[in-house]
């Protein structure tokens, strides 16, 4: 088994080459090419994250594999290549797509994502799981971001593979992705292994909110000091940089993010008008609900303090009531 996984690794790296080349330097690839070109990226990018191409024939990569004597069970076991059931025929199983290798931490290839171009579904394809690639245990980006995240002592988590990607160009260079799954706790863990502190920047949707939430109280877990870097919404860091520049994510989005108790409070206020009396009521009943699921004592007393202050309310009605609610819940 060693012999098929240092193949399949193998017809990785040849896949990865073999698709980059087509989009960089091949009549082909021209489409692919500047649909990217169009989103942002440049040739440094492009290279740096050895971004591809796979054209629609059905057989490009996979007679390729075939000649360099690759054995095509392996290859199909790999998510390389499928097989007609019928006919028992091979086909690639990426077809028209602008391909993002994915690597492992020491930088091999283990698997890829496939975008369609412009729109089309599903918008991406990816590897599935193989001998050599578990999803739970890669974070995309990660052989590229690790140098600057062990140097900041920082992580920044995305959702998707483009924000990793604008991200670096931005000047952001320690930013990861978790392939569509939510985050693992393994994930966590190897993070965990090269920072203390994770920035979480999901898209600004509600299902970004949603998994934000989900991922920070795993990282939290494992021991990592989280913060929330919020996107107004219906925006990604990838549309966001495009709109507004580096500059602006760096100082406006990075730079600004807010412990996790912060990003909810603010979730919370999004619903509501503070001017109505009941519904402010409202509002301090539901922080104080959040405030008794905090494990720390001095992180309570910080936000019933702030709490206090904003609402001109006395610190110690908000303690007895956040007491009362904490007594109720278990
Ligand atoms: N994803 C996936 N399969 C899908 C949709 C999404 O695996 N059908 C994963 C991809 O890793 C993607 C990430 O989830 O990068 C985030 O999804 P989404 O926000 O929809 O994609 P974007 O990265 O914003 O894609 P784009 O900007 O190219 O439209
Ligand atoms: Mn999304
Ligand atoms: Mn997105
Ligand atoms: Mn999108
Ligand atoms: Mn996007």
């Amino acid at each position: 088994t060693d012999k098929t996984t240092s193949a399949k690794i193998e017809a990785h790296d040849l896949a990865a080459r073999f698709y980059h080349h087509l989009l960089i330097s091949t009549e082909q690839g021209k489409e692919a090419y500047e649909y990217i070109r169009q989103r942002g990226l440049d040739d440094d990018i492009i290279s740096r994250f050895q971004i591809g191409f796979s054209p629609g024939q059905s057989d490009m990569l996979s007679s390729l594999l075939e000649k360099r004597g690759f054995d095509l069970g392996d290859m199909e076991e790999a998510g390389l290549i499928g097989r007609q059931e019928s006919t028992w025929d091979v086909y690639d199983r990426f077809r028209n797509r602008v391909m993002f290798p994915i690597r492992d931490l020491r930088g091999y290839t283990v698997g890829f994502g496939g975008r369609v171009l412009g729109t089309g579904d599903p918008k991406y394809l990816n590897s599935p799981e193989t001998s050599i690639f578990n999803k739970g245990e890669i974070l995309y980006g990660m052989d590229i971001a690790k140098k600057s995240i062990r140097k900041q002592n920082t992580a920044v988590l995305f959702e998707g593979y483009m924000d990793v990607i604008a991200a670096y160009r931005a000047g952001v260079d320690n930013g990861v992705a978790s392939l569509g799954t939510s985050l693992t706790k393994r994930q966590a863990q190897i993070l965990r292994r090269n920072a203390e502190r994770i920035i979480i920047c999901f898209d600004g949707d509600n299902a970004g909110q949603e998994s934000t939430e989900k991922s920070a109280e795993i990282l939290e877990q494992e021991g990592l000091h989280v913060l929330i870097a919020m996107l107004p919404d219906n925006n990604d860091p990838d549309d966001y940089i495009r709109e507004n520049g580096g500059e602006r994510f760096r100082k406006e989005i990075i730079d600004t993010a807010v412990p996790i108790m912060s990003f909810k409070m603010q979730a919370l206020k999004r619903n509501k008008n503070l001017q109505v009396e009941g519904e402010k009521l409202e509002y301090i009943e539901e922080v104080l609900k959040e405030i008794t699921t905090l494990g720390r004592a001095v992180e309570r007393d910080f936000y019933l303090r702030q709490l206090a202050d904003e609402f001109s309310l006395s610190f110690e009605a908000l303690k007895q009531e956040q007491y009362r609610l904490y007594k109720e819940s278990r």
